[in-house]
């Protein structure tokens, strides 16, 4: 993982007040909730008492009570009440104290701050110039059983096209690779298939591509999306479950019409596109090995894997900062 990151971990809609909601994510059970206020937190899914879930306890108020001896737990995971020791006492409890990690919520997305508080930023990861509340949008999700690399990069690579996609979105046998082009841009990279149909003529270099109006722009650590047209787009982003696991949340966003409700069912039908093509990927992408990518691998890399080995070089480069 690379640390001091703000990571896309799951849907607002996941975490229900007065719920408790267990989830496995970045190598960590985690337990999150939310406040009266709706602020989510989110502990580890472990008591610090005798080790029981957290997540098997229930909401008291702002606070998280353990479902054994009831010790309560705060949002920033601070012990604010021992019941067993009674409501006059006034030992000091921050022994108890149970770890928690920085969330925070934008565009419907959870965010947990994955490294050195400290060094928390205040941006989130997002496409904030390519959607907005004008945009429809429906979100379908799946697990793979493949580390998160191995599915970003799958979204970034641009030769698997007219095998993986032959009878969808790479129909047309394109099997000659262009570039392709690679831009980068403030905290990820963008590129664009070029792909030809092979009548013997050289792939073009990379320099002599460009970015063409359907693209693909990655922001680290987790999100992807890829713009298809300046009405129609298809985001992704990938929840870290652990080192062989990753769940996909995949959104379908349209503004193609000025009528809403039509917008809405075009994106709702967006959702059956996205599971199609989605699930063509996946059948491929849990056969990597190893599971995770690496920089320096034993691959024998093609140069229209340029996308791919520049995510590589940057994840390395912010994995060793
Ligand atoms: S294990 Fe949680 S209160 Fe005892
Ligand atoms: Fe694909």
């Amino acid at each position: 993982m690379i640390s001091n990151q703000w990571y896309a971990i799951l849907p607002s809609r996941a975490v229900k007040k007065h719920q408790i909601v267990s989830v496995k994510r970045l190598n960590q059970e985690l337990a999150l909730f939310r406040n009266r206020a709706g602020e989510v937190g989110c502990v580890v899914d472990q008591c610090t008492h005798r080790g029981a879930a957290l997540s098997h306890g229930k909401m008291k108020g702002d606070c998280l009570s353990c479902p054994f001896h009831g010790l309560e737990f705060d949002r920033s995971g601070r012990c604010v009440f021992i019941p067993a020791n009674g409501k006059g006492a006034t030992d000091d409890l921050s022994r108890y104290n149970v770890r928690s990690f920085p969330v925070r919520e934008s565009n419907g997305i959870i965010y947990l701050w994955f490294g050195d508080p400290d060094k928390m930023t205040d941006e989130l990861p997002f496409f904030e110039d390519d959607v907005n509340d004008s945009d429809a949008c429906s979100e379908i999700e799946d697990h793979w059983h493949a580390h998160y690399s191995r599915c970003i990069e799958n979204q970034l690579d641009v030769v698997h096209l007219p095998f993986v996609h032959h009878n969808t979105i790479g129909r047309g046998n394109k099997t000659l690779v262009n570039g392709p082009k690679v831009v980068f841009v403030p905290g990820g990279i963008v590129t664009s298939a070029n792909n030809e149909v092979d009548l013997g003529q050289q792939p073009k270099p990379a320099s002599e591509c460009v970015i063409k109006p359907t693209y693909l722009k990655f922001l680290f650590p987790n999100i992807w999306m890829n713009h298809i047209s300046d009405t129609i787009k298809v985001m992704i982003y990938f929840a870290p479950v652990d080192d062989q696991n990753t769940i996909l949340y995949i959104r379908f966003y349209c503004r193609a019409t000025g009528f809403k409700p039509l917008n809405a069912l075009i994106a709702w039908l967006g959702k059956f596109g996205n599971r199609i093509i989605e699930r063509q990927d996946k059948r491929v992408v849990i056969t990597q090995k190893p599971k995770p990518s690496a920089y320096r691998s034993a691959e024998n890399l093609l140069s229209g894997d340029g996308p791919v080995i520049q995510y590589r070089r940057i994840r390395d480069e912010l994995k060793n900062r």
